[in-house]
């Protein structure tokens, strides 16, 4: 597959043809949201097969059948990928979709209904790495060239997506007050059964002490390393090639650190607080 043909331009975003299609979009604008749904919007490489795995045990109180049962792309679509509509009427309700579109290419029904959203944020700077080594390893993507190269991608938004400050800046901006909360990959890395917990509340799921537990295992790195229905093993390898790297690769925060040089570091603090600077929200990490 040639450069041109592996991205389609919807709305200014470059969205990868792998997964995307004018039906799949066309769907996902005229598909109604109910009020039960629930929706993780999540920037590219900041902890989407992650929400995958966790929206549907903590909507089952803790049922391991689906994430045994199901790949994660049919137990949790993409609102605007084509599996969306293969698999939408096999879904039992409460109904967990993941999406990685900016708020403004929300549906009309999703601001008529009272789904809820969580918005889960990552530090940019990880996310750059990890992208890099998906884009490595995806035969669906472009070549990344170099890290240095990447970077400039990266904060320019010649990325699928765009720019990240762009999807965090326009979900901010939403004010759907008590539907949305926000929650960071770090929060979740740092004690993931917390996280769970101020999930679970915020779903009004009212889950023991020893569930919370259960289903933070089951959704630990380790766990779902293991897991095939999660671990995209059954993905063929010209499509995510395991010997250029893992989808689950490292699960840390802070592999910057590894990647980052002083000067590449100060180039993306800059860009990137210049195009925080006006905005009343702040970071909930340090870009130092
Ligand atoms: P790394 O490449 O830094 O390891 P997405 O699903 O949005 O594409 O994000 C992928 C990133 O989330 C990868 O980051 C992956 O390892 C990480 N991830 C997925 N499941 C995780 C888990 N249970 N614990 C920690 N990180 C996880």
């Amino acid at each position: 597959m040639s450069s041109d043909e592996m991205y389609m331009l919807y709305h200014g975003l470059m969205l990868p043809t792998a997964a995307h299609s004018l039906e799949s979009l066309k769907f996902a604008q005229e598909f109604t949201f109910k009020d039960d749904d629930v929706l993780a919007v999540v920037y590219p490489k900041s902890g989407t097969a992650w929400m995958q795995e966790v929206l549907p045990l903590l909507l089952n109180g803790g049922d391991l059948t689906l994430i045994q049962t199901i790949p994660n792309w049919d137990r949790v679509p993409w609102l605007e990928e084509t599996r969306l509509e293969l698999v939408v009427d096999k879904m039992a309700s409460p109904r967990a979709i993941v999406s990685h579109f900016p708020y403004h290419l929300m549906p009309p029904s999703f601001h008529t209904s009272k789904a809820k959203v969580i918005y889960v944020m990552r530090n940019p700077k990880d996310v750059l790495v990890s992208s890099f080594y998906f884009h490595q390893m995806a035969g669906f993507l472009s070549d990344p060239g170099t890290f240095d190269e990447f970077m400039n991608k990266f904060l320019e938004g010649r990325v699928m997506l765009g720019k990240w400050t762009d999807h965090l800046k326009s979900w901010k901006h939403s004010e759907l007050g008590d539907r949305i909360m926000f929650i960071t990959y770090e929060e979740m890395v740092q004690d993931l059964p917390a996280a769970l917990r101020r999930m679970s509340d915020f779903l009004g799921r009212d889950l023991s002490e020893e569930t919370i537990q259960k289903i933070s295992h089951h959704c630990s790195f380790k766990t779902m390393k293991s897991n095939s229905m999660s671990n995209f093993s059954m993905v063929p390898k010209a499509y995510l090639d395991k010997d250029k790297s893992a989808f689950l690769r490292k699960g840390v925060a802070g592999d910057w650190k590894n990647h980052f040089s002083s000067e590449q570091l100060a180039r993306f603090q800059s860009v990137i607080h210049k195009e925080l600077e006006n905005e009343s929200f702040t970071l909930p990490w340090s870009l130092d």
